[in-house]
């Protein structure tokens, strides 16, 4: 079975055509990097015109790589949900019309599920395992049971980890995306150079929950207060320290997890699990298995998208022409979606 993968949730523009949800003949990814990188941040309005110039060749690009012609095409997948909603739009609209033109069922696609699927593109995976999802837009710990069934167990109570790395890197100016950019700029750093302070919400039914807007402040308004005094206020060294910071809040709440549920492997997915610290810290972890997907397929690609849309078309989730874009969906700490 082929399945194209059509994904624009936020600014890549991306098209592939993976076969019986593993093996992937074409993953094109066009980033609109250049045209945010001055606001250091991802203009809504500027994602979705480029969505619209890009969208048509990026598709015809994924096909000819994968040396398919759509009509071969079993069926279109595309996201529908998170994300910026003029953005969705211009995938949804051109796969609905695609799909339409072409008389090829549709499956509609949940951007979260369908990075927590990543890694299945690579390896052979058994359920049920312990998903951590980190992107610009989400922060989630969860039981995932199958591709299109999770419980969710934790999640941010404000901020998504990745936002807080783009915040504090358009505040000094590092650079966009201010992950990719953090992450590079704290390998000259001290992390122990500055203490920024870690939340703790673990009471109640807020076990696993994260938050991220108290660290942001501290290292955007207050970092003196919690230099150690001796080592240099430098970049260098506040972007080491806030990224151990922010990755440490996050792997104390994702083992936590996996102690208390009893499951041993811990998959990660999302832009932020491109972190080269947050795969350092993991893999020093005795006693679990901890998978990472590729660079390519941690931040939005639309193989991941037509994997999990494999899925969802055997088991005859297709999807109605009247889908409609969500910018949201609820994140209460239950069955997911
Ligand atoms: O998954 P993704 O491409 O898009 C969303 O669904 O949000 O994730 C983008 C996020 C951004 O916040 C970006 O700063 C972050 O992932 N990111 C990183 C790294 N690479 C990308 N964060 C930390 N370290 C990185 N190496
Ligand atoms: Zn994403």
């Amino acid at each position: 079975m082929k399945i194209l993968g059509i994904e624009s949730s936020c600014d890549e523009c991306a098209a592939s055509v993976v076969e019986d949800g593993r093996r992937i003949l074409s993953n094109i990814v066009l980033s609109q990097v250049d045209f945010h990188k001055p606001w250091y941040g991802v203009v809504p309005e500027i994602a979705s015109r480029k969505h619209i110039e890009w969208i048509r060749p990026v598709v015809q690009d994924a096909l000819a790589e994968a040396g398919v012609s759509a009509k071969e095409l079993d069926a279109i997948a595309v996201t529908f949900r998170p994300g910026l909603i003029g953005s969705l739009l211009v995938g949804l609209s051109f796969a609905k019309g695609l799909a339409w033109a072409l008389g090829k069922p549709l499956v509609g696609v949940d951007h979260i599920l369908a990075h927590l699927y990543a890694p299945h593109l690579e390896q052979e995976i058994s359920y049920p395992y312990l998903g951590v999802l980190v992107s610009g837009g989400h922060t989630i710990i969860a039981r995932v049971e199958r591709s299109d069934s999770i419980e969710v167990l934790g999640t941010t109570i404000d901020d998504a980890c990745g936002e807080a790395f783009d915040k504090v890197a358009k505040f000094y100016e590092i650079g966009f995306p201010g992950g990719v950019a953090i992450d590079k700029l704290a390998r000259t750093g001290d992390s122990r150079a500055f203490q920024f302070p870690k939340p703790s919400l673990h009471k109640g039914d807020a076990l696993y929950d994260v938050s991220y807007s108290g660290l942001k402040t501290a290292v955007i308004h207050q970092s003196a207060q919690f230099w150690d005094g001796k080592s240099e206020k430098s970049l260098p060294n506040i972007a080491a320290s806030f990224q151990r910071a922010a990755i440490d809040i996050l792997v104390d709440r994702a083992l936590a997890a996996a102690r208390d549920t009893g499951l041993r492997t811990i998959v990660a997915g999302g832009g932020v699990a491109a972190n080269s610290y947050l795969r350092e810290r993991m893999a020093a972890e005795k006693g679990l298995k901890v998978i990472f997907p590729s660079l390519k397929l941690c931040t939005d690609n639309a193989a991941m998208v037509a994997g999990i849309g494999y899925h969802a078309f055997m088991a005859g989730k297709l999807s109605s022409f009247s889908l409609n874009a969500e910018a949201r969906v609820p994140m209460f700490k239950r069955a997911y979606p």
